[in-house]
């Protein structure tokens, strides 16, 4: 953008947010950390439970190893049903069902891949995914277990 084509946007987006700028930084985009939570998401989780966040295909039943597919993050799912201590630990360290016929983590641990901060915000990304109750259900079982 030349300069003065950006002088022109500062001056208009200044205008419209003028007092929440005045005397501090720009103000950041509130869409922002959900972004990067989705970024992570598609990097890293999508490949098993999809793009939109809606699983494998009959997640319910063990496959033919024995093992439960990776389950959807939408409100199909349970993922909300879980806090938010649990759910990060579920992504740290892994997790598999007991019932499962192997003993591999089928869902793999990712406490070496990625940081506390981007578990939070992987996290935040997937309660998008929910509907306001889940949400709300959710919030209440987070608040005696918060994220470490
Ligand atoms: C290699 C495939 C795979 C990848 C990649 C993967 N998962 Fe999973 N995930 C699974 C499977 C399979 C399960 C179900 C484990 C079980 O219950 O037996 C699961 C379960 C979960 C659960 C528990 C859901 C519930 O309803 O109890 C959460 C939360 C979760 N994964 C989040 C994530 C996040 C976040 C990422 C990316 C950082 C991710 N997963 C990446 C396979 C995967």
């Amino acid at each position: 953008m030349r300069s003065a084509q950006r002088f022109m946007v500062v001056l208009i987006v200044t205008s419209f947010t003028g007092p929440a700028l005045a005397g501090g930084e720009p103000t950041k985009d509130v869409t922002e950390p959900l972004e990067a939570g989705k970024r992570i998401y598609r990097q890293y989780c999508a490949s098993c439970h999809g793009i939109e966040g809606d699983g494998q295909p009959n997640w319910e039943r063990q496959n033919a190893l024995g093992e439960l597919p990776a389950p959807p993050h939408n409100p199909e799912g349970h993922t909300w049903k879980h806090s938010d201590a649990m759910l990060y630990r579920i992504i740290a360290e892994g997790w598999h069902d007991p019932w499962n016929k192997t003993e591999r983590l089928t869902m793999p641990a990712f406490g070496d891949v990625l940081s506390p901060q981007q578990i939070q915000l992987v996290v935040n990304y997937l309660k998008t995914l929910w509907t306001p109750e889940q949400r709300r259900h959710q919030q209440e079982e987070s608040q005696d277990a918060p994220f470490p």
